[in-house]
């Protein structure tokens, strides 16, 4: 049974990806600066690690025996990234080299990164868009995600650390907050359960791809088992290239 750290498993991602590895065999525990495991856990079995993902010893104590790592924790998101590049490069970049030269330390198998398959691409010449397309990254926080894949590569290369990057399009579903600037459609539905307008920036013209929860939780799942050919995956509905249509996925 594969031991399976989730670093940012209290999130939205992170606790509906720990619940699916355990239900699909896998060992979990869960590592998140929250102070608790966050109550709605269904999986009792899930262990709990509070630690902060910037701090070495924290990390080293989480990484010991862990056979997969899934690096769910990002310290930015796109819009505030805008307004603070040297913390995005300092917080994200850094802290996550520092997390691949732990892993090595600690023998883990294999690091799994969310990426963001909205903004790495930029604006794309074809749709759907597949995983060959250049990648043309504007905002901070996309620039992060594809100099991490980039080191991800390059520890694979230099130190044998193995690898997958998913390249999420917006997913939804429930425990998605609908507070921040991330998530359309629960800023949306909040927006219009207080009897207010939803805001829509731009002309309205705007496509954007979305895949409910469960299928990118278990699109991650049936990737990771499959084991590597490839390392690198869209993940979405109809725009990325790889297609979540109900239980089947086709890549
Ligand atoms: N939600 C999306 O639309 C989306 C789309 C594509 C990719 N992603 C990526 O997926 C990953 C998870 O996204 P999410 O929406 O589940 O995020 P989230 O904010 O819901 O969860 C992140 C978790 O990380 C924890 N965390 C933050 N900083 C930490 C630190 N320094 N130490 C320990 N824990 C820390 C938080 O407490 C939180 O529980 C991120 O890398 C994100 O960029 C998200």
């Amino acid at each position: 049974m594969k031991r399976c750290l989730v670093l940012g498993g209290n999130g939205f991602i992170g606790s509906h990806l720990a619940e699916a590895l355990v239900v699909s065999g896998f060992e979990v525990t869960i590592f998140d600066n929250r102070e608790q495991k966050r109550p709605d856990i269904r999986e009792d079995s899930i262990g709990y690690l509070q630690g902060d993902f910037l701090n070495e010893n924290d990390l080293a104590r989480a990484l010991d025996g862990t056979d997969y790592v899934f690096h769910f924790i990002s310290t930015t998101l796109p819009g505030p990234s805008l307004e603070s590049p040297v913390y995005d490069i300092e917080s994200n970049v850094i802290g996550t080299v520092r997390l691949l030269q732990q892993c090595c330390k600690a023998g883990v198998e294999k690091i799994i990164f969310p990426s963001s398959g909205g903004t790495v691409y930029g604006e794309p010449d074809t749709i759907p868009v597949r995983e060959t397309d250049p990648v043309r990254p504007v905002h901070p926080y996309a620039i992060s995600k594809v100099t991490i894949e980039m080191y991800l590569r390059s520890f694979y290369e230099l130190h044998g650390l193995d690898y997958l990057i998913l390249r999420y399009a917006n997913p939804y579903g429930e425990r998605q907050m609908p507070f921040g600037n991330q998530g359309v459609i629960p800023i949306f539905l909040h927006a219009i359960m207080k009897g207010r307008s939803p805001v829509i920036y731009g002309d309205g013209s705007m496509v954007r791809d979305y895949i409910y929860i469960s299928d990118l939780v278990d699109a991650t799942i049936a990737i990771v088992k499959k084991g590597p050919h490839e390392r690198l995956f869209n993940v979405g509905s109809w725009i990325c290239s790889c297609f979540f249509q109900s239980s089947s996925w086709r890549c």
